[in-house]
């Protein structure tokens, strides 16, 4: 087991490494044939106005507006207009709006256009894009402002602003936020409220109970708040609260679950920067949402993962791992994260029932590193005593791959850069028969990663759809 428990906190130090340069891989296709199933409406009938500026609202203007992520606004007719047919291709192609599971239905919030509004798009900018009547564009959504949950029960930020040259490389600085509580407590959202969102790139919320990241950050002498290692976080974390990526929106768990916040833990935020062209200053602030309700389960995590040993050129690097679920639990699944680097292609999470039956868990059919989505399923998968996880992953490490950061090829094992790779899929479940509420707390090998939390380093969702359970 020993084995198992080092990959896992290696990779978990290093999850902080997921993000080096915005690479934008194109997929866009040429303007061909209307999408298969898609029944074209009469000539000149689909406008703006009607059919486009719903799909626009409800499905782009997440992203694509003033102060957040997307390179340009697609709020108005004219955003839509100037680039119809840039949309026709990108939403044909489904490089947006971006999804990378290839299920349906199955996870909450998925970013997926119907067919029908593929064709709609399509349909609309190879007619001229007619406006139509102004009257039936419906109201712009009502975005949050502020904490999308709500005030946090706990707000941590860092001493001071941290100043980021105008330019140079990424910097991965660390900021140890003193959490101050006296008993143990359950977590049950983050949220990450950067303050200068031109710069901050990515951030993850570790956890240190060993005191050791306050050292670091007191041996710190370059006068800014924080400190920076390189690679990871310095320490070996007691466990993490999540992450956070552009466009995320945090979700509360459900009633009852929990991620295990220790008393008196530091929270080791690592903020991942990236320099604007101008000096810039951040000061981000960390919310944490305690659980309102007894905790009767402990979100626990899963490290599900595979060795790597890539040569170099090779474009179809496969790779396997088994995980048999841990000690004899029936367990019920609530998230999975895959995690990889630049050089993935794809990876695939199965579950294999002791019925010799098998459920994925989830497919990612074309890999993208920016997007580090925790996949979070509707229900709850319930995976019975005797399943094992595996892992399929593939890569390509050849120069016809336009992400692969090293030029040429070199062999690639795991590691933390991220001209390394790694091969890991964070899956979060509970266990059936714990009840803390009755006394039946269920105790694990895995208790060392306990705390750690919900990688919601997922996709964007809107507040009208962010309805916490009841
Ligand atoms: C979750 C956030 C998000 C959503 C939702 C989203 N986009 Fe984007 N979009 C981005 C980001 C980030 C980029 C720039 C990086 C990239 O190209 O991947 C982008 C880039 C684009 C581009 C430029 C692509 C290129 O090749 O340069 C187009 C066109 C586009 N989006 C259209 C859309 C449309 C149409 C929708 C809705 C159907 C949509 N996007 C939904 C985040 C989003």
């Amino acid at each position: 087991m020993s084995k198992t428990k080092t990959y896992a906190l290696s990779a978990l130090a290093a999850a902080g490494v997921i993000s080096a340069a915005c690479i934008a891989a194109h997929h866009a296709s040429a303007l061909a044939a209307g999408p298969d199933g898609y029944r074209a409406r009469p000539k000149g009938s689909v406008t703006f106005a009607r059919d486009i500026a719903p799909i626009m609202l409800d499905n782009c203007t997440s992203c694509h507006r003033q102060g957040e992520i997307a390179p340009f606004p697609l709020q108005s007719y004219e955003d839509a207009k100037k680039r119809a047919l840039q949309l026709a291709q990108v939403t044909e192609s489904r490089y947006m709006p971006p999804w990378h599971a290839d299920s349906h239905g199955e996870f909450m919030d998925e970013r997926r256009l119907t067919t029908e509004q593929i064709g709609l798009i399509k349909q609309w900018a190879e007619e001229g894009s007619p406006m139509g009547d102004p009257k039936l564009i419906p109201p712009q959504p009502q975005f949050p402002k502020g904490w999308s949950l709500g005030a946090p029960d706990i707000v941590l930020q860092p001493s001071a602003s941290f100043r980021m040259a105008a330019e140079g490389g990424d910097v991965y600085r660390c900021f140890v936020l003193p959490t101050n509580t006296t008993e143990d407590k359950y977590v049950s959202a983050i949220e990450v409220r950067p303050g200068n969102s031109r710069i901050v790139h990515h951030v993850i919320a570790y956890l240190d109970t060993s005191g050791k990241a306050r050292q670091l950050e007191a041996n710190n002498k370059d006068g800014q708040p924080g400190y920076s290692v390189a690679g990871g976080i310095g320490v070996l974390p007691t466990g993490a609260l999540g992450g956070w990526a552009p466009g995320n929106m945090p979700r509360l768990l459900p009633d009852g679950v929990g991620t295990r916040l220790p008393k008196n833990a530091d929270v080791i935020l690592q903020v991942h920067y990236h320099a604007s062209g101008k000096v810039e200053t951040d000061q981000t602030r960390f919310g944490i949402y305690l659980s309102k309700t007894p905790i009767d389960k402990r979100l626990r995590l899963m490290p599900v993962f595979a060795p790597l040993s890539i040569p170099a050129g090779d474009a179809n690097y496969s790779t396997n791992g088994r995980f048999p679920l841990p000690f004899g639990h029936n367990v019920s699944v609530l998230e999975v994260m895959p995690h990889m680097h630049l050089l993935g292609k794809q990876m695939t999470v199965t579950a294999d029932l002791p019925d010799k039956s098998s459920k994925t868990l989830v497919r990612v059919p074309n890999w993208d590193f920016n997007w580090q989505t925790t996949y979070e399923y509707k229900a709850p998968v319930r995976l019975p005593i005797g399943t094992v996880l595996s892992l399929n992953a593939v890569y390509d490490n050849s120069t016809g791959n336009p992400t692969n950061p090293s030029r040429p090829p070199k062999h690639v094992t795991w590691g933390e850069q991220t001209t390394d790779e790694m091969c890991i899929a964070f899956v979060w479940y509970t266990i059936d028969s714990e009840h803390i509420t009755q006394g039946k707390p269920v105790k694990d090998m895995l208790d060392m990663l306990g705390g750690l939390g919900r990688g919601s380093l997922r996709g964007l969702r809107r507040q009208s759809s962010d309805a916490p359970p009841p």
